[in-house]
């Protein structure tokens, strides 16, 4: 079984103490979501189990492999790919080139064309820009590459951080069929979004943070419904 288990995962910035006692699981397959607040504690979770965060304490596993303590290049090979916040598209090289940064080893050239392939075939607007300068793009097309470059480890499980942010209506709702399908394909996904109503919407089970405090959980639908939890830690 494929499951990416948290348990009990604290996180520090200096002596900023960020994460208390965070638990989750992904089980294989599953579309999860992590909503919250600005400043919640998202992101210091996604970065801690990709191995980023300066000082972490707890367990992260996958695939009952044990991840804590591993370098991010390692958490990759196992089957890991973040989608940053803010995309982190790389200035001055071509889509191309970006995708070319989403391998982890020495594939081939023949291997980098099939899997680029792949992924324009999913995102047939990055094919025809395929040989532009990748941050000239549009929002929309950077936030695709973003993905598309995820994609290229082929990963079994992706941690997407705020996909739909800065995009326009129209762009957000391509981006939630976009998620879909991913996950429709078999890969796992930890989704953070602001977008509550999004998440909720696509995913079959969520966790809520507060202030590095998993405060609730239950399907998408429970918490959906749940007035008082949406009041307290999900309205702005
Ligand atoms: N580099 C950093 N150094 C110190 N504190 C940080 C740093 N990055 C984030 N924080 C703090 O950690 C907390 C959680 O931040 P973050 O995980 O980015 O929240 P979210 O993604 O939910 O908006 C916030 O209080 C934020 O100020
Ligand atoms: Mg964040």
């Amino acid at each position: 079984m494929s499951r990416l288990e948290v348990a009990d995962l604290n996180a520090y910035y200096d002596e900023s103490h960020i994460l208390h006692g965070v638990s989750l699981t992904v089980e294989s397959d599953q579309l999860v979501t992590l909503i919250g607040r600005n400043g919640a504690g998202k992101t210091t979770t996604l970065n801690s189990i990709m191995g980023m965060m300066p000082r972490v304490d707890g367990q992260i596993t996958f695939a009952s492999t044990d991840l804590t303590g591993l370098e991010p290049y390692e958490i990759s090979r196992q089957g890991l790919s973040l989608v940053p916040e803010h995309r982190e598209i790389f200035p001055g090289l071509t889509v191309r080139e970006n995708l070319r940064m989403g391998l982890i080893g020495h594939e081939s050239e023949t291997k980098f064309e099939e899997l680029s392939e792949q992924v324009v075939d999913f995102f047939p607007r990055l094919e025809e820009r395929y040989d532009q300068e990748a941050t000239t793009m549009s929002g929309g097309e950077q936030q695709m590459l973003a993905i598309g470059r995820s994609l290229m480890s082929e990963p079994d499980v992706l941690l997407i951080d705020e996909p739909t942010e800065g995009l326009m209506p129209s762009l957000v709702e391509k981006l939630r069929d976009i998620l879909t399908e991913i996950n429709e394909r078999g890969i796992s996904m930890l989704l953070v979004e602001q977008n509550v109503d999004l998440a909720l919407d696509i995913s079959d089970y969520a966790y809520v943070i507060s202030e590095g405090v998993i405060e609730a959980e239950g399907t998408a639908t429970d918490i959906q419904e749940n007035e008082q939890i949406k009041e307290e830690y999900l309205k702005v």
